[in-house]
């Protein structure tokens, strides 16, 4: 069963993805991890992230052995994802070693932008996560100053729609649910409703299967 999450910034997606890969004993790959790591690698290399033929490179030979490293979650490394994420170069590189993954024995749960659409257009399950713009701002403001970092919710909520413009916006593998998606509004749901929310999805596609 390979099951497919996409959805805009902090909409719940990684949490639900994680909590459904450890429900159904399945390996989980969250994608974002791969662009984070080709953005922050260009970043402290002086690389200019606009430079797609130098992102290409840089995802050509991504180690992704490093993609446990705690700093890849932060709010920057975000950031600099959304903008190497643009190039055709970077998203062709990284697209092989998402599919081997998805296509382990017993399936996978993977998480992104693009699985339904591009990445596992053949996915037993896609659900797209989707959330307010001021709702996913408010999650990120908490989840940062939780962290001790003192930030504005207006600036946290410019930069949300500037990234979903920018994730919806470009020419490859943008950010849209695909067509044999189901949605999940978590606007008023916590994880935990979230989570049997998707949980009822899944059960729901699979009895109507059998
Ligand atoms: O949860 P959050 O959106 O903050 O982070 P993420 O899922 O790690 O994604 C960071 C950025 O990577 C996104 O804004 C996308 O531009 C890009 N991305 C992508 O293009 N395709 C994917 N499959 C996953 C992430």
């Amino acid at each position: 069963m390979i099951i497919a999450i996409d959805g805009p910034a902090a909409a719940g997606k990684g949490t639900i993805a994680e909590r459904l890969a450890t429900h159904y004993h399945l390996p989980y790959l969250d994608t974002g991890l791969l662009y984070r790591a080709i953005g922050k690698e260009m970043a402290e290399g002086g690389i200019a992230l606009d430079d797609s033929l130098a992102a290409g490179q840089v995802a050509a030979r991504l180690d992704v052995s490093r993609l446990g490293d705690p700093n890849l979650r932060g709010h920057e490394a975000g950031e600099l994802a959304s903008r190497v994420a643009v190039h055709k170069q970077v998203r062709e590189a990284l697209l092989q070693f998402q599919r081997d993954f998805a296509r382990r024995p017993g399936g996978a749960v993977l998480d992104g932008r693009d699985i339904g659409t591009a990445v596992c257009p053949d996915a037993d399950i896609k659900i797209f996560v989707t959330a307010s713009p001021e709702v996913r701002a408010r999650r990120r403001t908490d989840e940062l100053r939780a962290k001790g970092r003192d930030v504005a919710y207006e600036r946290i909520l410019a930069e949300i729609r500037e990234r979903d413009a920018r994730d919806s916006g470009r020419a490859v593998a943008p950010l849209k649910p695909a067509r044999d998606a189901h949605l999940l509004d978590t606007t008023d749901k916590d994880i935990e409703a979230a989570f049997r929310a998707a949980v009822d999805i899944i059960e729901r596609a699979k009895a109507e299967r059998e």
